[in-house]
């Protein structure tokens, strides 16, 4: 039963419970954790932050230093988590999934790393067998809010996933997409037409400078 308002806050703003929980609050997380892992199959690196509210149900789970799961979402499967990974409110992570260094996820998002397959007509769908090519995620990615990602994907390193994107082909590093479906608006390590002009002004200002 809660107790004061701010029973389930870290349930769904984990990013503080390592710096601001009680000892008592650390303790009854590890106890969690403990309990997860007695299962099998899970290992969690040092302050992880799994909410009890969450449904975390995998055949297998590894999660790095750092990473938190927040209230009401869903992850089943195979997960692979780097450190300092999040996955936020009923964000959904099925499937096989392998995320790199600080794959940040926003809420509600649904990362699916399977498909129902439909291959024959002489049998219902949710009766044919499930296939699994698997997601891979690199380091340093932000996933916005309300993002899907489809089986077989691959998001490349320091990538941005605009809100709401459906994501169904790989995405290249440094890229910012967005969109349904997703596509790449910007590259992170081009500069823009603006920055570009500033850029050989400033220089031409140093070489008159210095002859
Ligand atoms: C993608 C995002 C990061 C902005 O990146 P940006 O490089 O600054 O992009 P800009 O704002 O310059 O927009 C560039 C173009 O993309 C469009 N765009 C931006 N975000 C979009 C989105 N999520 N979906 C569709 N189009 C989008 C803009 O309308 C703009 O289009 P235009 O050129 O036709 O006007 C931001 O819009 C976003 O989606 N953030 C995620 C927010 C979120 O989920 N937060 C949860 C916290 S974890």
């Amino acid at each position: 039963m809660a107790t004061s308002p701010n029973t389930y806050r870290f349930d769904f703003e984990p990013w503080s419970f390592w710096t601001t929980a009680t000892a008592a609050e650390k303790q009854d997380q590890l106890d969690w954790q403990a309990a997860l892992a007695a299962q099998g199959q899970m290992t969690f690196g040092s302050q992880c932050f799994i909410s009890k509210l969450a449904g975390v149900f995998p055949d297998s789970l590894d999660m790095g230093e750092g990473c938190y799961i927040a209230a009401h979402a869903h992850v089943s499967h195979t997960l692979k988590m780097g450190n300092h990974c999040s996955i936020n409110v009923s964000a959904v992570v099925r499937g096989k999934v392998t995320m790199g260094n600080g794959v940040r996820i926003g809420g509600h998002t649904s990362i699916l790393g399977f498909n129902h397959s439909f291959k024959t007509l002489d049998l219902p769908i949710h009766q044919q067998p499930l296939t699994f090519k698997g997601i891979t995620i690199g380091d340093d990615v932000w996933i916005g809010s309300g993002v899907t990602i489809v089986d077989g994907v691959e998001i490349g390193s320091h990538s941005v996933i605009g809100a709401g994107a459906i994501v169904t082909r790989n995405i290249p590093p440094y890229s910012v997409a967005v969109g349904n479906p997703a596509r790449v608006i910007k590259n992170r390590q081009k500069r823009s037409p603006v920055k570009q002009v500033m850029g050989k002004l400033k220089k031409l200002k140093l070489i008159w400078q210095s002859s």
